[in-house]
This record gives structure tokens, sequence and C-alpha cells, in this order.
């Protein structure tokens, strides 16, 4: 029987009507975000919330439950946001070489070894079906509990994964990783700093690692948090991929850049790797996420009032929970992972009933939760609720 056509003024399908109020009040809400800006040296920058902005707050619940970034998109991003409207008609091919070349010049790579995709998930993706040439029967190495889509996409192509349990920190532990790559290891998953315990791995040891493995298995660092880094000792491996074919590092501009849903997302490898990557992508980037990105890289004083903004409630979030006696990892993201005492379930509901939303369970990590650092008004929220969810 033919489908029934569908009308086009269907109320399912009717656009809301765009009224000139409503452009503007759209237009003035993208382009005030909630930029934190820093107060005085001795002050803790004070973010000023522009309300039209911040969905959240205006509807009462806290997401604090997906490592986004709540202050994003830049001012400058939100401007670049605005204009490709016009664009949006064309294939983003331009586009594409302009951030690749705008991040080679600011790293010192040469384009060719850079390969953006639809988010750093679409190059894990791409990762998981390099890990799968040459058959099944592949392993994949990496430390338990991680970021799992990697692993999980890896299973459907037929490669499985040796999952190794962290060391006492919550760190990955190297030396056991290492241990556990033999003849079936196509690839070793580092993220760093790791989602969801945030530790992050010392750059010496790190490095180490990486020029242990053997060059016929590829390391990929993801660094999706690394911008977000305050420890001393810990640093980007990017600079590794100059003498290293077998490692690529992945980064993406949904964290700091508080970008998550435009999907930008980059890899940086040797140029041979990079053109495999390139060939196994499965989509293509688009214009308005990339042209945002590149304003976004030249929002100097974003990213740092961001940072800096994130750091501070980061720290106060830890000094709470140890002001409240809960083991914690130490955490290098823009989330904290502690142990709550409690079923997940349980201390997840207590904080959904006072309308904030945190992170899911980890297996094996059942009384664990974890929590994104969210705007500085919403951190007041969490701190306020925090001792009661916590009550035994
Ligand atoms: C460690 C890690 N890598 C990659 C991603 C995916 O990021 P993207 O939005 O670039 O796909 C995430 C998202 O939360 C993440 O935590």
């Amino acid at each position: 029987m033919p489908a029934t056509p569908v009308r086009l003024e269907d109320d399912a399908l009717a656009l809301p009507r765009l009224t000139r109020r409503g452009a503007l009040f759209g237009a003035a809400a993208l382009l005030s975000p909630l930029v934190p800006r820093i107060g005085s040296a001795a002050a803790a920058p004070t973010p000023v919330p522009a309300a039209a902005t911040a969905t959240a707050v205006s509807t009462g619940l806290v997401r604090l439950d997906s490592n986004e970034n709540p202050y994003g998109p830049s001012p400058a991003a939100r401007r670049a946001i605005l204009a490709s409207v016009v664009d949006a008609p064309r294939y983003a091919d331009k586009s594409v070489v302009d951030l690749t070349h705008a991040l080679a010049a600011r790293d010192g790579f040469d384009p060719a070894q850079v390969v953006v995709g639809s988010g750093s998930g679409e190059l894990l993706t791409v990762a998981g079906l390099l890990a799968a040439e040459g058959g099944t029967g592949g392993e994949l190495v990496a430390s338990h509990p991680t970021f799992e889509d990697l692993p999980r996409f890896a299973a459907k192509m037929g490669v499985t994964t040796r999952w190794i349990p962290p060391d006492a920190d919550h760190r990955h532990d190297l030396g056991a990783m290492l241990a556990a790559v033999g003849p079936r290891t196509r690839l070793v998953y580092v993220c760093n700093p790791n989602n969801p315990t945030g530790t992050a791995l010392p750059h010496a040891a790190l490095a180490a690692f990486i020029r242990a493995v053997p060059r016929d298995v590829l390391v990929l660092v993801d660094e999706a948090y690394i911008d977000l880094v305050d420890a001393d000792d810990v640093a980007s491996v990017v600079p590794m991929v100059h003498d290293c074919p077998n490692l690529v590092v992945l980064r993406t501009f949904s964290k700091i850049h508080g970008l998550a849903g435009l999907r930008i997302g980059y890899s940086v490898a040797g140029p041979e790797l990079s053109a495999r990557i390139e060939n196994k992508l499965t989509t293509y980037p688009n214009s308005t996420g990339m042209q945002a990105a590149i304003a976004s890289l030249g929002d100097h004083e974003f990213i740092t009032t961001t940072r800096t903004a994130l750091i501070a409630d980061r720290r106060r979030v830890e000094a709470a929970i140890d002001a409240l006696g809960r083991p914690r990892a130490k955490s290098q993201g823009n989330f904290v992972f502690f142990d709550t005492g409690m079923p997940h379930k349980a201390f997840f509901e207590r904080l959904l009933a006072q309308q904030i939303k945190i992170g899911r369970h980890f297996d094996r990590y059942d009384t664990w939760a974890r929590i994104t650092i969210g705007t500085r008004p919403e951190v007041d929220r969490l701190l306020a609720a925090l001792p009661g969810a916590l009550r035994a």
C-alpha cells in the first residue's frame, strides 16, 4: 500500500513560526555566552550568566552528567555560528581545508598530519576500523574504567579488548598494559586525562610507554580533556607524532571549546597514519561546526577564563568531597569521580530529586559517581546538595 503523503502543514512537521522578535531574541541569546570573567587577582573568576542561553538553569535541571562545557561556545564562535548560515547550502570542503590548516599552523604540523572528523567520536570509530584490518581475532588493550566508545565499536568489528585494571591511584597501569601487548594486539588506547576517573599520567612515563610499544601496534592517546590539566608533570604527547609513526593523538572541540553539539574533533599523527585515518572517515564534518571551531581557536580570552573557572570549581568540588571524608580520584578533567559509599543508583536519585543530574554508573565502581563541573552557580547548587545526598 502506498504511504500516505505527508502534508507540509501537518502539525508534527510544522516549523515554529520565526517572528522578528523571536529572531532577535535568538540572536541575542547566541551572542551572550556564559563567559566566566576574571575578577580581581585575589578573587576566583566569576561567571556572568546570560539567562537566555542557559537552558539548564532556566529549566531548573542542572546537567552535570556528560562532561560538557556549559560556558561555551565562545563569543567569537557564537558570531561564526550565526555568520555560517550563508554556507549551509554548500558542502563544507573549504571549511575542512581552513580548519585543518589553522590547526596545523597553530601546532607546527604539515596539514597532511591533521584529520578533522565529526567529533573525536568519529575518529575513535576510524581507529576501531584500523584495528579490525587484518580480520577478526585482533585485540585492543585498554584500562578499565575508561571511555568506552572505541572498545565498544571495536567489539562489533571482531576486535576484543583486554581490560587492564588501574593502579592504586586509579591511573592507567602502564606496566601492566605494556605486558598485555602481544602478537594479537592491534591497538593500545590511552585516555589522558581518563574519563571517568579524571586521572592523568605523568608525561615521562607515558612517553616511555609509547616508545616501548612495538611499531606495528597503534597507540591512540585520547586528549579530550588535556586543556583542563593543571599538574606540572602532565603534558600533551602531540609533539611525539614527529618520531612515532604508530602514534595518533585525538583532540576535540567538545570540551574546553564548548562545542559538543556541533561535532568537531581531529587527529594528529604522522603523514602515513593520517592518510590511513582519512581513508576510513565515515562522514563529512559540518561547516557551522568547523567555522565555530576556527573562531574558537582564536578566542584566547574565552579559553583562558573558562579553563580558570572550571579548574577553580573542580578544586572546590574536590575540597568538599575531601571535607565529607569520601575517597576520590585526582581529577585533571572537567569532572570528579568519587566513592559515595552507597549504590550509584541511590546517590543518583538523591541528586536528581534536587534537579541535579550526574553521570552514569560504571562497572566495578558500583558506589562511585562522576560529576561534571558546571557553571559557578551550578557548582554552588551541587555543593549545597552534596552533604545531604551523602548522608547515610
Ligand atoms: C575521553 C573522551 N574521548 C572522546 C569523547 C568524544 O568526544 P566528541 O564529542 O569529540 O566525539 C569523549 C566525550 O565525552 C570523551 O570523554
